[in-house]
């Protein structure tokens, strides 16, 4: 079918739900989630024509996961973000089963989007598919044509790479070469990447396998992303099943980095160990982008595969996180929320030098959809912490563990959908804990000490579970709280 009429057949399908979606208190207000039906990674996160667009992957016709088209939104700001049509739809023999997650790039005063197209050749789809590499142009960052060529990678490389688990191109210049990192596995299943160079986009030229994982290391790695940051070479990607380890890989799949440096002639990059960008529950396929002024900021799918969905219920799945600023700090990164996210502040609330003892709320922090700001000095108390979206017996608990050394983000009573700990290791500074904390209808954000660590859940408590409260088991001095509805 021509691709601008199954463009259209899918609007009409996401408008028909759209308002009932709208009504749901799960929907949330200032993070990325679709009109209506099913959203996982964000794809060709760019900035075209003076306006960030984020596209992602959607299927316009339920709530669960199906034959993938590209979503869109685009903003100004990186706080507002517009919706605009649908961009990519499987049409073509070589995507009639999907336009799976890929990137985007400016060439010629045109915005290009590199993706996978998929197709199955059988029953399974874990052995039974074929995916090659493909792009879609557009003059007004708005509409976007298949180019004639497609694919433009195909098959996959020789070697130990399996030749049909090949996916999720990240393209990007350096000089006078483009270069693109595809997500792949060996023959007996270990994670890798490939590495790509083109002069024009469309000839592309395989120069190495990347990066390959040793040990606990998963089977497929998904969604590579690479680029430099002071003098530094940085690989994030999605490893599928990595094992649990302590408090670490507790998720069914993990997103995180390398810190390394990549020999662009041998195509071979060598990297320290592997870090977690996130400690939380639902963080996933995360894309990063340079903005107009040399920034990294990176959003993710703010869910987790075969996790139970509650917003499903309603006629949706699937949120981004907030964009983040990744920085580069004695070889770590650390994650914040973009400044532009002040924007949206409203009905501001202060307190400072609140003493705590036992469990007390304060007047106005409360709220559904809020940003938090809080410094807690730790005094005596060996545990201690908040609770977010409180009420009907439903809380998420933010705990520090001082005897740990660590932070605990609960939310076994947070109300429908999956329970659960997770824990991320966090040294106080002058006894001091600090967190920023985004609150959105059916998610909670946590970067703690200035973005050395980051927690993302989401969570499904009644609409009026909206009180925020301050705990110990001795006493605490909230030293300052902010807060404001976002
Ligand atoms: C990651 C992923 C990608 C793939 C896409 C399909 O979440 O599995 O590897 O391109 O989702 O929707």
């Amino acid at each position: 079918m021509n691709h601008q009429k199954k463009v259209e057949e899918a609007e009409a399908s996401v408008n028909k739900m759209r308002e009932k979606v709208s009504g749901s208190p799960w929907k949330p207000a200032y993070h990325m989630s679709p009109p209506s039906f099913w959203m996982n990674d964000p794809n060709g996160f760019s900035y075209y024509k003076g306006e960030y667009h984020l596209f992602y992957q959607h299927h316009p016709f339920s709530p669960e996961w199906g034959p993938m088209y590209w979503g869109h939104f685009k903003s100004k700001d990186l706080a507002h973000w517009e919706e605009a049509p649908i961009a990519l739809a499987p049409n073509e023999e070589y995507d009639r089963d999907g336009c799976f997650s890929g990137s985007a790039i400016e060439k010629d005063g045109k915005l290009y989007l590199m993706y996978t197209g998929n197709q199955w050749t059988g029953p399974d789809h874990d052995t039974d598919l074929y995916q090659t590499q493909c792009l879609a142009v557009s003059e007004d960052g708005m509409t976007f044509e298949k180019i004639s060529e497609n694919p433009v990678i195909d098959p996959a490389p020789e070697g130990d790479i399996h030749p049909y688990h090949f996916r999720d191109p990240k393209v990007w210049k350096k000089g006078d070469h483009y270069y693109c990192v595809l997500g792949s596995r060996t023959k007996d299943d270990v994670g890798q990447v490939l590495l790509y160079r083109s002069e024009d986009l469309i000839k592309w030229e395989f120069i190495n396998v990347a990066a390959k994982g040793e040990g606990n290391f998963g089977f497929m790695w998904e969604c590579p992303d690479l680029f430099e940051m002071d003098g530094r070479t940085i690989l994030v990607m999605s490893p599928q099943g990595m094992e649990p380890e302590g408090n670490l890989y507790q998720n069914l799949h993990q997103a995180g980095y390398v810190v390394g440096a990549l020999d662009y002639e041998s195509g071979k990059l060598q990297h320290g160990d592997f870090e977690m960008l996130d400690y939380g529950f639902d963080f996933y396929a995360p894309q990063t982008m340079a903005d107009p002024t040399g920034r990294r900021i990176m959003i993710a799918w703010m869910n987790m595969w075969e996790s139970q969905m509650p917003e499903q219920d309603e006629n949706f799945a699937g949120a981004m996180t907030i964009p983040r600023e990744l920085i580069l700090e004695n070889g770590k990164l650390k994650s914040k929320p973009v400044p532009e996210l002040e924007k949206r502040r409203r009905n501001h609330k202060h307190f400072k030098n609140v003493t705590v003892e036992g469990e007390t709320s304060l007047p106005g922090i409360e709220g559904n959809a809020v940003e938090l700001k809080v410094t807690i000095d730790a005094k005596k108390a060996s545990q201690f912490g908040l609770k977010l979206r409180a009420g009907h017996k439903e809380e998420t608990e933010l705990l520090y563990i001082k005897e740990e050394r660590s932070v605990a983000l609960d939310r076994s009573l947070a109300g429908k959908g999956p329970g659960g700990v997770r824990k991320a290791e966090v040294e106080l500074d002058e006894n001091l804990l600090k967190l920023n904390i985004f609150i959105d209808h059916s998610s909670v954000e946590i970067f703690i000490n200035g973005g050395e660590k980051a927690m993302t859940a989401r969570i499904y408590p009644q609409k009026d579970s909206s009180q925020i409260r301050f705990f110990c088991d001795d006493s605490i001095e909230l030293l300052q709280v902010d807060k404001w509805d976002l």
